[in-house]
């Protein structure tokens, strides 16, 4: 029997959002930013197989990515990428630079976010935070945090963690 891979799936929240939009994002023609790239760079690697040319970047020198260091430290020319994403890296941050994401967004470009809700103290709840300092944030703060974009769509996205305990994500499309 084959092996499964080794590098893991990407999220399907993300990959759906990436299928549906890949044409336009072609047709942007700027590189994409995958903030908090991770090891095995599995949202990035999904990009660029769909021709999509992405930068990486994440804090870790553990990590492979294209740059190294902090996103708030991170300088870049305005409207210079069509995508920027944030899968569940920046929910450690207190003082995510929205205001720098959406400066280097293209106009039509996406600030595609994956980040757990507030929704940890309800029944079933898995706590993402397990005592570390994560930033969580409910449907309105979402919306107060990104006020600048045009257009956000906030989805709840509910996923089994084990036997009986869920985890509760925001999947947050926001359009400049
Ligand atoms: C939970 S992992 C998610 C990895 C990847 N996005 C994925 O979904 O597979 C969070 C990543 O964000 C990185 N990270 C955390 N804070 C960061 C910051 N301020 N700037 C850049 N990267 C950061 C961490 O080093 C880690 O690799």
């Amino acid at each position: 029997m084959a092996r499964a891979p080794a590098v893991r799936a990407p999220e399907r929240p993300f990959y759906l959002f990436v299928m549906d939009h890949r044409d336009h994002l072609r047709e942007l023609a700027l590189p994409a930013l995958d903030i908090g790239t991770g090891h095995g760079a599995r949202h990035t690697a999904l990009l660029q197989d769909l021709g999509i040319q992405t930068i990486s970047l994440d804090i870790s020198h553990k990590v492979a990515a294209n740059y190294h260091g902090d996103i708030r430290d991170m300088q870049a020319e305005p409207e210079s990428f069509s995508l920027i994403f944030d899968i569940k890296a920046m929910c450690f941050l207190a003082d995510p630079p929205i205001d720098k994401i959406h400066s280097w967004l293209c106009p039509g470009g996406f600030f595609y976010c994956m980040t757990p809700t507030h929704k940890h103290k309800e029944e079933g709840a898995y706590d993402v935070s397990q005592g570390l300092p994560v930033q969580l944030y409910s449907k309105e703060e979402v919306r107060e945090l990104l006020h600048k974009f045009a257009d956000v769509n906030i989805r709840e996205h509910s996923e089994p963690i084990g036997r009986t305990q869920w985890l509760s994500t925001w999947c947050i499309e926001a359009r400049k």
